[in-house]
């Protein structure tokens, strides 16, 4: 068995029934990602920001949201290899962790965290908050926001993500446009280490010349397929 990079994106969780970024309009639910996913915008009206969170975090925690087959198989893999997988997702959602999976380096932030700008906590949120709500930790009201990596912030866990890239036998990239960097960048970065390159997406992504094997489809079929073949390795 190989050392195993996996990197997820939106497009696994959307037979799960949350919607990718990137649709055709350039909106994301409505609102422009620029005044929702950025600290400029979360200066200019942290209300719409806070209910924005709020409205996903309530999507989340509904019973019509589920981990499916894809997120399953990536925990079985993790099951049986559990030293030689590691797995990172640019998604905010917990459906990894719901599928089974442990150790989920969540390099975007999640969506159940909030963090607090007065003594830096960061602690579980499952119900919604806002500006008023007050720290659990150090008590104070008006610094919490939600736990997510915006545009121009420094993604999470990146010292960890870069050694384990470095030192793999194979890189997959599932269900990611490869628009968004540092992630998109790290399918480069792999080959340039050695490393067997995977994509498994709807369609090819903006990077898909960097990668030695391709499967398109619904990451409920491909992933599956393609875990299955890396235990028969
Ligand atoms: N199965 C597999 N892939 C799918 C499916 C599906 N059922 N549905 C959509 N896709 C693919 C799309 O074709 C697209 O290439 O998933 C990809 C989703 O791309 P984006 O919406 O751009 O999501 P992602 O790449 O995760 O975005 C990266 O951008 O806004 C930021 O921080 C945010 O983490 C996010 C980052």
């Amino acid at each position: 068995m190989s050392n195993i990079v996996i990197l997820t994106g939106a497009g696994i969780s959307a037979e799960s029934g949350i919607k990718t970024f990137r649709d055709a309009n350039g909106l994301w639910e409505d609102h422009r990602i620029e005044d929702v996913a950025s600290p400029e915008g979360f200066r200019r009206d942290p209300d719409t920001v806070y209910r924005f969170y709020n409205m996903r975090r309530r999507q989340l925690v509904s019973d019509a949201v589920q981990a499916n087959a894809a997120h399953t198989a990536l925990a079985r893999l993790q099951k049986k290899h559990s030293d030689d997988v590691t797995l990172i997702t640019q998604n905010i959602d917990d459906l990894h962790e719901r599928g089974g999976s442990q150790n989920v380096l969540h390099m975007h932030g999640e969506l159940l965290k909030a963090r607090c700008d007065a003594c830096r906590a960061i602690s579980d949120f499952r119900d919604d908050f806002d500006g008023q709500t007050n720290c659990a930790e150090c008590n104070s009201a008006g610094g919490l926001r939600p736990h997510i990596v915006w545009f121009g912030e420094m993604p999470l866990y990146m010292d960890m993500i870069e050694e384990k890239i470095a030192a793999c036998d194979v890189f997959v990239s599932i269900g990611t446009s490869g628009q968004v960097y540092p992630a998109a960048g790290f399918v480069a970065m792999a080959r340039h280490f050695g490393a067997e390159t995977h994509e498994l997406n709807l369609e090819p992504s903006a990077v898909s010349h960097h990668f030695d094997y391709t499967d398109y489809g619904p990451a409920t079929e491909v992933v599956p397929r393609w875990v299955d073949r890396m235990l028969g390795r």
